[in-house]
Parts: C-alpha cells; structure tokens; sequence
C-alpha cells in the first residue's frame, strides 16, 4: 500500500451551468472572494499530503496553467512598489504543490478525465478531487479520506446525505456493512431518479482511487449524459473488492451551482479577518431591510 502523495483534478469540463461566466473564463478559476475555486482544492490537496497534482486540462482553457505558473515580471513589480504581503500571495502559487498537465481532447466524461491519469498514477493509489466542491473543514476532507485508506488499503469515496429532491444530481451509494467513518459500498447509482435512489449518500467530489479502477474505466461505456462515468467504473470495483465511503465532516459547497457559488462567497467573505466585520455590518443593514 502506497502513501497517497498524488492527485488528479479534472478541469476540462465545459462549464455549462455557468455560462455566460464560463464562455471565456474556466469554471475552475471563478473566485471565492479573491482566490480561484481550484485553488482552494490545490491548497486542500497539499493539506492533505499531497505532493504532485495532475490537471486534465483542454486547450480552451490555458489560463488555468497560467494563474498557477511563475510570474517573475509581476512579482518583481509588487517587490518595487513595497507590496509584499501580494507578492507572497502571487509567489506561493507555483509553490503549493508539483504541477502537471494532460490534455482531455474533448469533454467525454468524468470517467474519460480520470483514465488520462493512468500513466501518472504509475500503479498507485492516487486522490481525485472535483473543483465542483469546496469543502471548508478541518482536518482537509481528503486528509480525512486518506486516513480511511491508510487502515483499509482500499478506494475511499467521500460522501455526505443530501435531500431527497437532490439525489439526481450526484453518484448515489447503496451503503452495506457499517464503518466508523460510514460504510462499504454495496454498489453505485449515476444519478438516479429520487424514486429509484438507494439512499440519499451521495458522492462529493472526493475520492481515493486504487490502480484496477483504470483498466475498469478503459472499458467503461458511456453512461449517463452520453459521458464514461467515474461513478459506473467504482460500481464495477465494488463488485470486485472492497469500496468504502468516508462521510467526512466539514461544511461542504455546491459552487458548480448558482445558490453554493453564492453560498461560499458570503461565508469565506465573512471568515476573513480583514474585510469579514465589514461584510457583516453590510449583510446586517441589507438583512433589516429584506421583506
Ligand atoms: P462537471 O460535470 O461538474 O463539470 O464535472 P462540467 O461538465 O464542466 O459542468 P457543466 O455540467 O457543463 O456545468 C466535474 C469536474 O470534472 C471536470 C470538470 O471540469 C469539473 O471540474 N470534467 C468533466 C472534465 O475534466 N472532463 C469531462 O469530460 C467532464
């Protein structure tokens, strides 16, 4: 059993919830007050022990590479305008963990994204995070993840229960025999109808994936949507050995949907420490004022 050190994040889906936002601006790099969605993953990441991150990227979306690139011209600008503090910002993003990048040439699915990891993966047992879901806990979901790996040696799918008119949008666990941290998967559902859900555990953009999950995706068909589902190959692994789902703690937001987008803006804006007093005698004015 490898430590887990390795993380893929697909970013090459087209957005489409989103638009117009995300006609010319990746979904990815839509910010939670200043700072990118994906950064706030790769942060989670590199919390969690991770060291080496793949981004499945498309060619329509360069400025994902960009915004965690080296930018010497920039940060010598702040350097010689004595603002540091920002530069230190800018600086630390080329930092945070090893980048690199594969190209999904076009968006056939989860499932597709992930197989594009087999060669970094290299054998291992590797994380996958979804840039979909920002999850404010501590310790990191992923961290909680890996430690349900560490005693299990097997794939680890986070989860939290979501309402019962929700369950169409998310990969559905028929949960099995009770865990400490939640349970074996008995098998997966993509999507289902709320009528045909076997419960409402639903799969949160966090996964600890182990290296048969490859093979099971080259010959996965295209599901739901059209697309090779991430969800449909864990279903077959789970009929092969064990799968656990890890029901992690922490406030989890749904940003790839308009209200979650909103939720996390207003929450993170008023955790911070400088602007956070301001925000909220603002939100406290516009609440008196709310029939
Ligand atoms: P989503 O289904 O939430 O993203 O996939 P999407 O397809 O971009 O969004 P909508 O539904 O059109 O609004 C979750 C993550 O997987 C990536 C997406 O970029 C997103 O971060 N993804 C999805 C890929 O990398 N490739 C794909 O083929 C599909």
């Amino acid at each position: 059993m490898n430590k887990i050190t390795k993380a893929i994040i697909p970013v090459a889906g087209l957005g489409t919830r989103f638009l117009p936002a995300t006609k010319a601006v990746p979904k990815e790099l839509l910010p939670i007050v200043d700072k990118p969605t994906l950064q706030y993953i790769i942060e989670e990441a590199a919390a969690s022990g991770i060291e080496e991150v793949l981004l499945v990227t498309s060619a329509q979306k360069p400025e994902i590479g960009k915004h965690f690139a080296k930018d010497v011209a920039l940060e010598d600008f702040l350097r010689a305008h004595g603002k540091d503090a920002l530069c230190e910002k800018v600086a630390h993003l080329s930092d945070i963990v090893t980048l690199s990048f594969v190209n999904q040439e076009a968006p056939l699915g989860l499932g597709h994204a992930v197989s594009l990891g087999r060669d970094f993966a290299a054998g291992e047992a590797v994380a996958v995070l979804l840039g979909d879901d920002v999850v404010a806990a501590e310790p990191p979901a992923l961290a909680q993840l890996i430690q349900v790996y560490e005693e299990t040696g097997a794939s680890v799918l986070g989860v939290q229960t979501v309402a019962e008119a929700d369950v169409s949008k998310y990969g559905i666990v028929a949960p099995g025999e009770a865990t400490a941290s939640g349970c074996i998967v008995q098998r997966l559902v993509e999507k289902p109808a709320a009528s045909e859900a076997p419960s409402n555990l639903a799969i949160m953009g966090r996964y600890v994936i182990t290296p048969p999950i490859f093979d099971l995706l080259d010959d996965t068909a295209p599901g739901k949507g059209g697309e090779i589902q991430l969800t449909d190959a864990l279903n077959t692994l789970a009929g092969q050995e064990n799968v656990y789902a890890c029901a992690f703690s922490g406030r989890r937001y749904d940003v790839g949907s308009q209200l979650g987008f909103l939720e996390a803006n207003v929450e993170f804006g008023l955790a911070r420490a400088d602007i956070g007093e301001a925000f909220k005698d603002y939100l406290r004015t516009l609440c008196a004022h709310l029939d």
